[in-house]
């Protein structure tokens, strides 16, 4: 599968050395230290996200990048880190296994807005900005990954803040359909979802 529309989830991890080529800093604000790792994008999801930052802006709207780009350590990282504040159960939910996340293909941004202070909440959704976004992403190429009632599907909570670039096209029908990638992905190739059961 070609590397824009690849699937990447608990059934479909990536190599531990895995670092997409071209990583860049999209023309976007970002809740984040200058020279920060989580400020990259792979180049493709970078122009598209400056250009839906730009829409937004011209809304009068104020997105706020948060992170990006995750290395297999650092997601490691921020795995174990969870872990040692809450139970297992709960951070499977939230927070993909080093290897498992879309964070490292550099395809994924976690958005939101000053009204709830940058924070990665579902509140968000609620926002003028987590509205704007949750219908326009597609016209740039992104989808919202972790869509509510998809959660056995997708294996992670609702999470209206993680969008994810597929190319323009893929997400408009995403977004026609109302399909999930891993949906997509079995559609066009037969291939069963097999994710682990959501942990209780
Ligand atoms: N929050 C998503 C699932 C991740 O950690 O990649
Ligand atoms: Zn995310």
């Amino acid at each position: 599968m070609e590397f824009l529309t690849l699937l990447v989830n608990r059934a479909h991890p990536l190599p531990a050395d895995f670092v997409p080529d071209g990583l860049m800093e999209p023309d976007i604000p970002f809740d984040a230290p200058a020279g920060h790792e989580k400020r990259l994008l792979a180049a493709p999801a970078a122009r598209a996200a400056s250009e839906l930052f730009c829409s937004a802006r011209q809304q009068c709207l104020c997105l706020c990048g948060i992170s990006g780009y995750r290395s297999y350590t650092r997601q490691e990282e921020i795995y174990r880190k969870r872990l040692a504040e809450t139970s297992e159960s709960y951070v499977n939910l939230y927070v993909a296994r080093p290897g498992t996340s879309e964070h490292q293909t550099g395809l994924a941004l976690d958005v939101s807005c000053p009204a709830v202070c940058c924070q990665l909440t579902e509140s968000f959704a609620d926002t003028p900005e987590g509205k704007w976004l949750a219908k326009n992403a597609p016209l740039y190429g992104f989808i919202l990954r972790y869509p509510k009632g998809k959660e056995e599907i997708t294996g992670y909570a609702w999470e209206p803040w993680h969008i994810r670039y597929v190319t323009r096209s893929l997400a408009l029908y995403l977004a026609l359909t109302g399909l999930t990638l891993e949906e997509y992905v079995q559609l066009h190739t037969g291939e069963e979802i097999c994710l682990e059961k959501l942990p209780v």
